[in-house]
């Protein structure tokens, strides 16, 4: 199977001595390409360290991470970082949109970072396909959150990314307009063929993925596939996720 990102016994220890936090314990998964995962499990069990070690923000105690068929451990920090603004798109609970910038100054960012001059037709088709097409020339300031987080996915699209990694990117919506955030995820993989993977809390969101990773105490203690949202939450509270 073709996979995006791949990792092999990943651990991550936070700290150091009596004070060491295990948040990744010998981790070992393949994210198919083309595929949309969601990670649960209850708090502190690992799921924003699992993300940031798989995109490349963070950097694993021991064991691999390859995005690309490329093994991030022999990266130096500038490859990171290119890596990072090409390669991998992120979207967070909290938008971190620029206020001062228009909404298509925002999306063009990562390639201004990039050092390419933003293509006006790519622009255009990611806002397009987000459904900001008449925004280009508003500021966040005057979008609402379901908007802002539009933003945030079509800048998280722009470069064309290997993966588009989400933090709980439904955490700070309410449940309707996280439904249509949602939907356009979906739609990007369906659509794109774009590879997703978003940490949730929502049963109901995970139940949107191909495949829901479990993982507890910094393992992943189960898979499914074809989730449902009642089969997540019982899976969910079976983990004592709502204990
Ligand atoms: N920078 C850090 N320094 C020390 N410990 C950390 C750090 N980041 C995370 N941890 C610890 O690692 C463990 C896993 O944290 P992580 O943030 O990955 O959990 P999570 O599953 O995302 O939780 P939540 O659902 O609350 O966001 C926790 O015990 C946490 O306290
Ligand atoms: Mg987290």
């Amino acid at each position: 199977m073709d996979e995006a990102v791949v990792l092999d016994a990943v651990s991550k220890v936070y700290g150091k001595g009596g004070g060491a936090v295990a948040a990744l314990r010998e981790v070992s998964v393949g994210l198919p390409r083309g595929g949309f995962t969601a990670v649960m499990g209850p708090s502190g069990s690992g799921k924003s360290t699992f993300l940031h070690c798989a995109a490349g923000l963070d950097r694993p105690t021991s064991g691999v991470v390859r995005l690309g068929g490329q093994d991030l451990s022999g990266m130096n920090e500038t490859a990171l970082t290119r890596l990072r603004r090409e390669r991998v798109g992120f979207v967070f609970q909290a938008f971190n949109l620029v206020p001062s910038l228009t909404v298509a100054q925002n999306v063009a960012l990562p390639l201004k970072l990039a050092g390419s001059r933003p293509d006006r037709a790519r622009l255009a088709e990611v806002l397009e396909r987000v459904g900001l097409a008449g925004r280009a020339g508003h500021r966040p300031a005057e979008l609402s959150g379901g908007q802002q987080q539009r933003v945030a996915i079509a800048r998280a699209l722009v470069t064309g990314p290997e993966v588009v990694f989400g933090d709980e990117p439904t955490g700070a919506l309410d449940t309707v307009t996280a439904r249509d955030v949602l939907a356009l995820l979906r739609g990007v993989v369906d659509e794109l063929g774009q590879t997703v993977v978003m940490v949730t809390h929502d049963p109901v969101a995970a139940a949107c993925a191909d495949t829901v990773l479990y993982l507890a105490d910094g393992r992943i203690v189960d898979t499914m596939s074809a989730p449902t949202a009642a089969g997540v939450a019982d899976r969910m509270t079976r983990l004592g996720a709502y204990a």
